[in-house]
C-alpha cells in the first residue's frame, strides 16, 4: 500500500530524480522506526549458492545501490542478498543525462547509465559502516577512460580493495553502455581476464584466510555458441558462479512504446523470455558444475521460478522491483519454499 502510493509520487518524477530521492528516503530511514514503511519479515527459505548460504533465493540486482549506500535498508526489506556496484577504481560521472527511461506500458526501463559511481574506496567505507549483517555481492567494472586490454588491471584493483567485505565478487562484463567492455566475453580476452581474476582470488584468499566466490555477469545478446565458449572457460578457470543476464540491445516488445528508441541497455518484462533462454542453454553447458544467478525481467513469481527450473539456482531483480514494490521479494520467497 504504502509503495504504491510513493510509485504514484515517484512514476510522476524524472526517473533519476525519483532514483536519488528513494535512496536518499531509505538511507536516512533505515535503522530507525520508520522503516517500518518498508521493512518486511518473513519465513527464510534458504537456499546454498557459491558455497555461501543466503537466507532466501531473492536478491537486488546490480546498479539500484551501486556506491552501497542503503544497504541496510533493502536488507530490512527482506532480500536475501544486495548486490551494490558496479563500482569502478575511481569515481567517474557516467554518461550525460538524461540517461534512464520509464517504458510503463511494458514495465520496462531503458538505461545508458554509463558506470556513474563514486569509486571503489568510497564503496569500501560503506561497505564498513553497514550494520544489517547483510550478504553483499559486489559488482566491479573497469573505469570508461581504461582502455579495453588494460581494463584487466581494473578489476584487479577493485577486486583486492573490496575482497575482505564481500560475500561474493561477480565481474561485469556484459553493460552495454560501456564502449567495448562487452568484447571482454569473448575468446582470449576472456580467458586472460577470468585466469587472472582466479589467481587474484587465490592469492586474497590466503592472505584474508577466506574464500570469497566470484561469478560473472553475462549479457542475453550472445549466441548459443558464445554461450558454450564462456561456459568452457568459466569451468577452466573454476569461477564460482554466473550471473544471467545483463539488459539487452534488443527492443522486442516495445517497439512503437514512448523512450523506445532510446539507446541503452533494456530491462524489465520484456527481457524475461531472452533471459530464461540464455540461463536455459548456460545451465545445460554448466552441467550443474558452476551455479547461476538468474536475472532478467522477473516481474512474478512465476517469473523467478521459471528461471529456477531453467538452471539458477537463485534470482535477483531490479525492473520489478521499480513495478512491483518490495512485495515482490516476498511473493517469491513464499513460492519458493512451498513448490
Ligand atoms: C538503471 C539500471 C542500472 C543498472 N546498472 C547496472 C550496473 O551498474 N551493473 C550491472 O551489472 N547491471 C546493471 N543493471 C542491470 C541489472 O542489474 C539487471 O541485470 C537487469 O536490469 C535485468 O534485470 P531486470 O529486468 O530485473 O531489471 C542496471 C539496470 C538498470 C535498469
Amino acid at each position: 500500500m504504502f509503495y504504491k502510493i510513493a510509485q504514484k509520487v515517484m512514476f510522476q518524477m524524472d526517473p533519476e530524480r525519483a532514483h536519488h530521492l528513494a535512496l536518499n528516503s531509505l538511507k536516512s530511514t533505515a535503522n530507525s522506526p520508520l522503516d517500518c514503511f518498508y521493512a518486511q519479515q518473513f519465513e527464510p527459505a534458504p537456499v546454498e549458492c557459491m558455497g555461501v548460504t543466503f537466507p532466501n533465493p531473492v536478491g537486488l540486482a546490480a546498479g539500484m545501490d551501486k556506491d552501497g549506500e542503503c544497504i541496510d535498508g533493502f536488507h530490512a526489506m527482506g532480500f536475501g542478498h544486495i548486490e551494490v556496484g558496479t563500482v569502478t577504481p575511481r569515481p567517474q560521472p557516467g554518461n550525460e543525462q538524461p540517461r534512464l527511461f520509464r517504458l510503463k506500458p511494458a514495465k520496462a526501463i531503458i538505461n545508458r547509465m554509463g558506470f556513474n559511481n563514486k569509486g571503489v574506496d568510497n564503496l569500501v567505507a560503506n561497505l564498513k559502516q553497514a550494520k544489517s549483517g547483510a550478504l553483499v555481492g559486489v559488482n566491479i567494472g573497469k573505469n570508461k577512460d581504461t582502455p579495453v586490454e588494460q581494463g584487466k588491471d581494473d578489476y584487479l584493483i577493485c577486486m583486492e580493495k573490496v575482497y575482505q567485505y564481500a560475500a561474493y565478487i561477480a565481474v561485469n562484463i556484459s553493460s552495454p553502455n560501456t564502449p567495448g567492455l562487452r568484447s571482454l566475453q569473448y575468446g582470449d580476452l576472456l580467458d586472460d581476464l577470468l585466469g587472472s581474476l582466479k589467481a587474484k582470488q587465490k592469492d586474497l584468499a590466503e592472505k584474508h584466510g577466506k574464500y570469497v566466490p566470484i561469478a560473472l555477469k553475462i549479457a542475453p545478446d550472445l549466441s548459443p555458441d558464445e554461450i558454450e565458449k564462456i561456459a568452457e572457460s568459466l569451468i577452466k578457470n573454476e569461477f564460482d558462479g554466473a550471473i544471467a543476464t545483463n539488459t539487452t540491445l534488443s527492443r522486442d516488445g516495445v517497439s512503437g512504446l514512448q523512450n523506445a528508441t532510446e539507446s541503452g541497455g533494456l530491462s524489465g518484462k520484456p527481457l524475461n523470455a531472452l533471459s530464461t533462454l540464455v540461463i536455459k542453454q548456460l545451465s545445460e553447458c554448466l552441467k550443474g558444475k558452476i551455479p547461476i544467478i538468474g536475472v532478467g525481467g522477473i516481474n512474478s513469481s512465476t517469473d523467478a521460478l521459471d528461471k529456477i527450473d531453467a538452471g539458477a539456482a537463485m534470482v535477483q531483480i531490479f525492473s520489478g522491483f521499480i513495478y512491483q514494490g518490495p512485495k515482490l521479494i516476498k511473493d517469491i520467497v513464499d513460492a519458493y519454499r512451498v513448490r
